[in-house]
């Protein structure tokens, strides 16, 4: 799988960006610094990132309306054919026009444990209340600040006679720790065998009369006390790859699928007889809607004419 590009914006020190880009020199690490750019030309991190020879993008916001200012770091983002947006230590709100171009694809790093903390003086604050644990949070970017679901976060504990300096610096560490890890295993998700089943559950369960059960020990989801009309397959029947399984109309819609694309689709060992045809969620790309229209006339092809019905005329409407 190619590497994922990552744009880190910075304002300043830029010492999260700098452990990204360490962690991303090991040839194992899945994702590689494509751009770090600035929103103050004076941000230390620049020259960090200019001596590692990462292209570097720096103008201030000042003067400008934050949505022009976003936008200009928009157009620099992808002509730089970024995947990811990574804020480290980015000291500005974004517009909601630019967290909505990178929603799911854009991370930030704070220093408290979330929910606890938003916004600023965060050690400040979590010695006030008398916390004996403080920490940081890598979580998605959503509208409200410092809001969106947490991927990972790392506990630092408070020791006597802390001060939010000393405690930030901890903290800091922890978050030079936490940031590459959250951000290697955000963006293999994909290929996260469990990631691929929650994917196909959410899609399998939201049509109607749909139970979750196991068949011969894999994932499955069938009509309620009646027929599977989908299995998730992972190492099955000695087969390597991980797929959906799906019932097609028979042998010969079996054949033209995989005529017309045998990476993705497969005859699988011991159900291909009976009609069933294996698609492949393994490969990095998926098509999640083709995936669900697939669920969805599986579904109809194994659901009693009376439920398939009132199905129809629900999807009409
Ligand atoms: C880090 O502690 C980061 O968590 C925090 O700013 C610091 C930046 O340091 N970010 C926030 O408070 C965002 N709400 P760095 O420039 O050395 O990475």
């Amino acid at each position: 799988m190619a590497k994922a590009r990552i744009a880190v914006l910075i304002s300043g020190r830029g010492s999260n960006m700098a452990a990204l880009v360490y962690a991303a020199k090991q040839p194992d690490c899945p994702f590689e610094i494509i751009l770090v750019a600035a929103n103050d030309p004076d941000a230390a991190g620049l020259a960090f990132a200019a001596a590692e020879n990462i292209p570097t993008f720096a103008q201030s916001h000042k003067g400008m309306k934050r949505a022009e200012f976003d936008a200009i770091l928009d157009t620099e983002i992808r002509k730089a054919k970024a995947d990811y947006v990574v804020l480290a230590g980015y000291m500005r709100l974004l517009s909601p026009e630019f967290v909505g171009k990178w929603e799911g694809r854009m991370l930030n790093i704070h220093p408290s444990l979330l929910p606890k903390y938003k916004g600023l003086d965060t050690h400040e604050r979590a010695l006030e209340a008398g916390d004996v644990v403080a920490g940081c949070s890598v979580h998605l970017v959503t509208a409200e600040l410092d809001d969106g679901p947490v991927l990972a976060q790392t506990e630092v504990a408070v020791m006597a006679g802390d001060t939010p300096d000393s405690l930030a610096a901890r903290v800091l560490i922890a978050e030079h720790q936490t940031y590459s890890r959250a951000l290697a295993a955000y963006v293999t998700r994909e290929l996260d065998p469990a990631w691929m089943l929650e994917q196909v559950r959410q899609r399998a369960m939201a049509l109607p009369g749909v139970e979750e059960r196991t068949s011969h020990g894999s994932p499955g989801f069938s009509i309620i006390g009646s027929k599977f009309f989908a299995l998730f397959s992972q190492y099955h029947h000695g087969s390597e790859r991980i797929a959906l399984l799906v019932k097609t109309s028979g042998p010969e819609e079996q054949s033209m699928l995989i005529e017309q694309d045998d990476d993705l689709y497969y005859l699988p060992p011991y159900y291909g007889p009976s009609g069933w045809i294996g698609i492949r969620l393994d490969l990095g790309q998926t098509d999640w809607e083709h995936i669900a229209g697939w669920l969805q006339k599986s579904w109809l092809i194994c659901a009693p004419a009376k439920l398939g019905k009132s199905f129809d005329i629900a999807a009409d409407f």
